[in-house]
Formats: structure tokens, C-alpha cells, sequence
């Protein structure tokens, strides 16, 4: 396999298109510091038809032991049952509509002080849960999109990797007011990532085609 690493400082690129069941299809992000969180933001833009079907990673951030922070759909026999996040252990779940064709922004907040965890669709903000109190992510891990590395970068399946599109891929090491997170739905840019700033994203990618300033991934 070909590697390369992109740097698109200069010709941000716009979205990354996963068009095939595959489990070699990946993008690593390279976070902008260490990844040992007390609380985070972590925003995406995301479509897929694929979650009526099966489970869905979304975001895999795993260190050596641990899925430190995952996203997925879920998916409970035949019924999607919504949206969750992983921190190595439990998931906390939020019984949301299932992600579709049509492109939907998703964020998902948590604070380690409080345990609070909350997730939004398109700006609008679901119930509050606790979740993980007292909690810190660990450093040193690998995010990627696209797979779920069941070690540290590797044993990926099939049937669990991302099939759609997803863009502007977001994170703070803080909690946003729900008003910041309503306007970064609605398109604005500010706050920029300190941890992810999608228009300043560093991204290895294995097998990826530039077309466009879109990514596609096979
Ligand atoms: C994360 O680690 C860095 C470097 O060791 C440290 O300066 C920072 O305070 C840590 N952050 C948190 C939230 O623990």
C-alpha cells in the first residue's frame, strides 16, 4: 500500500467520500495537541444510507488498550436505536433519528467535572446525561475515520466501517455553548479546533484520489 501525507493548509479540502464496504479504507487526523481531555466539542458533518443496516464508527480515537473515544450509530438487532460515544468502556446512548443521504451536523459535548454529556443534530441539543464523571481521555492514541481498529491501528472490519461522506470534522477541548454550536451548524467558522480545525487539517491517508478538493477513499 502507497501512503501518502497530505498537508492542506494551503487547498483545504472540502469532504471525504468512503463509496465502498472495505476494511482498508481509512483517514488518519492528526490531532493539533495531546489528546488528554477533560472535556471536549467534537462537531462533524455526516451522511450515510448505511444505518438501518448495521452499526456505524463515525470517530475511532484508540491508544494502545483502549477505544479511548468512539462515535458510532447504532444498531440493536433489525432497529437503529441512535447515537452513541465510547470512553473506554460503556457507551453513553442518545436515541435519536438514524443518519440518512441527506448531510447532518452532529456534535457531541462532555465535561469530566460534571459528567455531563450531551449530543446535537443540526443545531438542536438532546437531553443532558451523565456520563463518565471524573474521567480523563488519554494521550498518545490514533484517530481515525472511516474504521474501528479493534488494536491500535488495525483489525478492521467490514461490517463495522464507514460507508457516506463526512466533512468539517471539529474539536475543542472544551464545551461550546449550545449558541456557538447553533452557529457552527448554520456555517460559521469561529471558534476554530484547537485539537481538529478541519481547514487546517493534517490527514494520512492510504489509497486516497484528490478530486475536486474532495478525498475519495477506497
Ligand atoms: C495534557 O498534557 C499536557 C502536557 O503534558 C499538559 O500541559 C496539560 O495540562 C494536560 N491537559 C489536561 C487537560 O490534563
Amino acid at each position: 500500500i502507497l501512503l501518502f501525507i497530505f498537508w492542506f493548509s494551503v487547498v483545504p479540502i472540502k469532504t471525504l467520500v468512503f463509496p465502498t464496504e472495505s476494511c482498508t479504507s481509512f483517514v488518519e487526523m492528526i490531532p493539533q495537541k495531546p489528546m488528554n481531555l477533560t472535556a471536549f466539542t467534537l462537531c462533524m458533518r455526516v451522511a450515510t444510507e448505511l444505518s438501518s443496516q448495521r452499526e456505524i464508527i463515525l470517530f475511532a480515537y484508540r491508544t494502545g488498550n483502549y477505544d479511548e473515544l468512539n462515535v458510532w450509530g447504532e444498531l440493536d438487532g433489525r432497529a437503529t436505536v441512535g447515537l452513541s460515544f465510547y470512553m473506554a468502556g460503556n457507551p453513553v446512548l442518545f436515541k435519536v433519528p438514524e443518519l440518512r443521504a441527506l448531510i447532518t451536523h452532529l456534535c457531541v459535548t462532555w465535561d469530566s467535572t460534571s459528567g455531563l454529556a450531551v449530543l446535537f443534530l443540526d443545531g438542536k441539543r438532546s437531553l443532558s446525561k451523565i456520563y463518565k464523571k471524573d474521567h480523563t481521555v488519554s494521550p498518545g492514541g490514533r484517530v481515525i475515520l472511516g474504521q474501528d481498529p479493534d488494536i491500535y491501528l488495525g483489525d478492521f472490519d467490514k461490517h463495522q466501517n464507514f460507508v457516506g461522506e463526512i466533512c468539517d470534522v471539529n474539536m475543542w477541548d472544551v464545551v461550546l455553548p449550545d449558541s456557538v454550536i447553533q452557529g457552527i451548524f448554520a456555517g460559521q467558522r469561529e471558534p476554530r479546533g484547537n485539537v481538529f480545525d478541519w481547514d487546517m487539517q493534517l490527514f494520512h491517508c492510504p489509497n486516497c484520489v484528490m478530486c475536486n478538493h474532495k478525498i475519495l477513499i477506497y
